[in-house]
């Protein structure tokens, strides 16, 4: 196993993050699909998911393709492949398969007719050299799919001081990881900067006071994001005070009855040109 580059991954790899990804996933998931449908996904492609967590777009994926096509998904996490494989197989789709890689390295013979990743370009040092790399693996006229955040967007209307605070320690530990939290807004430059012409779609989330789920989604990603905030010296485990933190934004956010927006998650995709 390669997990040599993996000391600064600032989510971590613990149990309560393969949680927060499945549930993070679960309302994701709606304009992946959309995105991988606007890109020309069809039944019978062979489909490449690199950074594939749990497994949950490989297994959008591999619903949309179907028995006649197939998905690789590729990950540096041992125990989330197997985590993605069981999932898999409750699900009874045989049509995925997951495999160990330190991405952008990929050993694969095989071209795919599609390459997708979520949540994955954030954390590639040089995201355009990281892409050329991986279309490597694509077959000419196939479609290439990434999915990513621009974590500075979040937001509330009025402000919020806790969510605001803790969105700011948000980009600043990705940022003192080396990693890119606003590459959403950028997927546009990095596809052409590796040749390709791409379409973009984005969207965000908004409720309308503290009872809903961007909340949740803030607070557990903090929890999961607290002890790389400690090393990076973002804030100290005081200053989260992450027990009481899912409450004192959800009182703040009532209190004010603000509009809140998550991540803009922004859709990029493009055909590999023949
Ligand atoms: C935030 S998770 C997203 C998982 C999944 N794509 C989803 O949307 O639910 C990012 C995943 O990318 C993987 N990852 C990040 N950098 C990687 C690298 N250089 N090589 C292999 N895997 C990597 C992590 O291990 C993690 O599982």
């Amino acid at each position: 196993m390669s997990r040599q580059n993996s000391g600064s991954y600032p989510l971590g790899y613990s149990s309560h993050e393969a949680n927060r990804l499945e549930q993070q996933a679960a309302f994701l998931n709606e304009l992946t699909e959309e995105v991988f449908r606007r890109a020309g996904m069809r039944p019978g492609m062979r489909v490449l998911d690199v950074g594939c967590g749990m497994g949950d777009v490989s297994m959008a994926a591999a619903r949309i393709v179907g028995a006649s096509g197939s998905v690789v998904g590729v990950d540096r996490d041992p125990e989330g492949l197997n985590r993605a494989r069981a999932r898999a197989s409750a699900a009874q789709l045989t049509n995925v398969e997951f495999r160990q890689a330190e991405l952008p390295h990929i050993d694969a013979n095989e071209k795919f007719d599609a390459l997708v990743g979520r949540l994955v370009m954030i954390y590639f040092p040089d995201p355009a050299a990281a892409l050329r790399e991986l279309l490597r693996h694509v077959a000419p006229g196939g479609v290439v799919s990434f999915h990513e955040p621009d974590l500075s967007r979040i937001s509330t209307i009025p402000p919020v001081p806790s969510v605001a605070e803790n969105v700011d320690r948000l980009n600043l530990v990705f940022e003192r990881c080396g990693f890119h939290p606003r590459i959403g807004v950028s997927l546009g430059q990095v596809f052409s900067a590796a040749g390709l012409a791409p379409s973009l779609l984005g969207a965000t989330r908004m409720e309308q006071g503290g009872g809903g789920f961007c909340p949740t989604w803030l607070v557990t990603t903090i929890r999961s994001l607290a002890p790389a905030m400690v090393k990076t010296q973002v804030a100290t485990e005081a200053e989260i005070d992450i027990d009481t933190l899912d409450q004192r934004i959800r009182q703040e956010a009532d209190a004010a009855n603000a509009l809140l927006l998550g991540p803009l998650m922004v859709g990029a995709w493009a055909v590999k040109p023949a």
